[in-house]
């Protein structure tokens, strides 16, 4: 076929080759037309059988020496034409018609959308860690669902210790076929970032990790099975007692107010010892005893003591440097949402979940 639409060639003269590549050149724009883009691509560029192939051997490697050149101009002259009509077939958009069916009208009003803002416990969270912060504190974070060892063993809990009851929690299921200390869990608390840390560096350490913790606990006016907490670890030369009070009546000073005082009650927790429950003064009654404190006057806000010497034994195994005869430390976790509650007045724990724009929206 294609030996039939290419015009032979009468000479090699001038007007000859003229007349034969402007028919090949109309021909080419008549089937760029006539053919979609990849039939027109295998009628002239397909490598055996496509029209350039033949002209070339036809018109090309037949000529003469002394025409080689004038027709090897032509030539590159139609190739050139064939490869911008193939060019201009593949790339052709979409008809107008299309086009009118898509157009949008620019001048209707757009929707408008609501201007986020942050959640109060994101807020309260913040406040807390920049307070630390401020004190040249870093912020870390961890896994929320941790191992045993991590949730527990290491933060001084043994297997089977009935410390571990008071803190009822949720497991991973079917990982009976895993040693205890590998086991998986919602992490309880934000402790286990302590030991975390350690691991990762040696002492000196101010860290303060915000978080998400899960418990098996009923929901109440004040307890949600999940909720937040923010821990905070200090490990040094020389760290005492007294650097554990001050910081944290400092810190109880920014969240609450200058004129609150602090006080501190024996407890337990089997990662510090000694250990503390911190009370401030009723910023409800500035102390004189109203329903909030139950007539006492202080409020029981968080926990905190000076980390165990067998805490500092496990970090130990990674970071010799935690070595309980030559550095001490304090640590202290609170619960976000509780110091939220007091800050705004909030007596439902589950209007922080709800969801509700007209709660929420009173944070903005
Ligand atoms: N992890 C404790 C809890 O969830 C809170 C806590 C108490 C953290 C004392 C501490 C601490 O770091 O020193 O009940």
């Amino acid at each position: 076929m294609s030996n039939e639409t290419i015009p032979n060639l009468e000479s090699y003269d001038d007007d000859s080759l003229a007349k034969a590549f402007s028919a090949l050149e109309n021909l080419a724009k008549d089937d760029a037309s006539a053919l979609g883009a990849e039939d027109f691509r295998l009628r002239w560029l397909g490598r055996k059988q496509g029209l350039l192939n033949d002209v070339s051997s036809r018109y090309l490697k037949a000529a003469p020496p002394a025409f080689k050149k004038s027709v090897g101009e032509r030539f590159k002259v139609l190739k050139e034409l064939v490869e911008g009509l193939l060019e201009s077939a593949s790339g052709a958009g979409p008809s107008d018609a299309a086009l009118a069916a898509e157009a949008i009208d620019i001048t209707l009003p757009g929707t408008r959308r609501l201007i986020g803002a942050e959640h109060p416990i994101t807020k309260t969270l913040n406040e807390i860690v920049n307070v630390f912060a401020a004190l040249g504190y870093s912020v870390g974070v961890g896994p929320e669902v941790e191992t045993d060892f991590y949730n527990f063993e290491s933060m001084n809990f043994p297997p089977g210790h009935p410390a571990r009851d008071t803190q009822d929690t949720l497991v991973v299921a079917n990982q009976e076929r895993r040693s205890q200390r590998d086991r998986l869990l919602l992490r309880t608390h934000t402790s286990p970032v302590q030991m975390r840390t350690m691991e990762q560096q040696p002492p000196p350490v101010r860290i303060v990790i915000p978080g998400k913790v899960h418990r098996n606990d009923a929901q109440d006016a004040t307890h949600s099975p999940i909720f937040h907490q923010v821990e905070g670890l200090c490990v040094d030369t020389n760290i005492t007692f007294s650097d554990l009070k001050g910081t944290l009546d400092h810190a109880m000073k920014a969240l609450f107010g200058s004129s609150v005082k602090t006080r501190f009650f024996p407890s337990f927790f089997p990662f510090t010892e000694p250990s503390a429950d911190v009370q401030i003064s009723c910023i409800f009654c500035g102390g004189k005893g109203c329903r909030k404190c139950k007539q006492s006057g202080w409020i029981e806000l968080l926990g905190c003591g000076m980390v165990d010497p067998a805490v500092f034994a496990f970090a130990a195994e990674k970071q010799p440097a935690y070595d309980p005869k030559k550095i001490s430390g304090f640590a202290f976790g609170m619960g976000v949402e509780r110091i939220a509650m007091m800050k705004y007045g909030i007596s439902e724990i589950g209007q922080f979940y709800a969801g509700d724009m007209r709660f929420l929206g009173q944070f903005a």
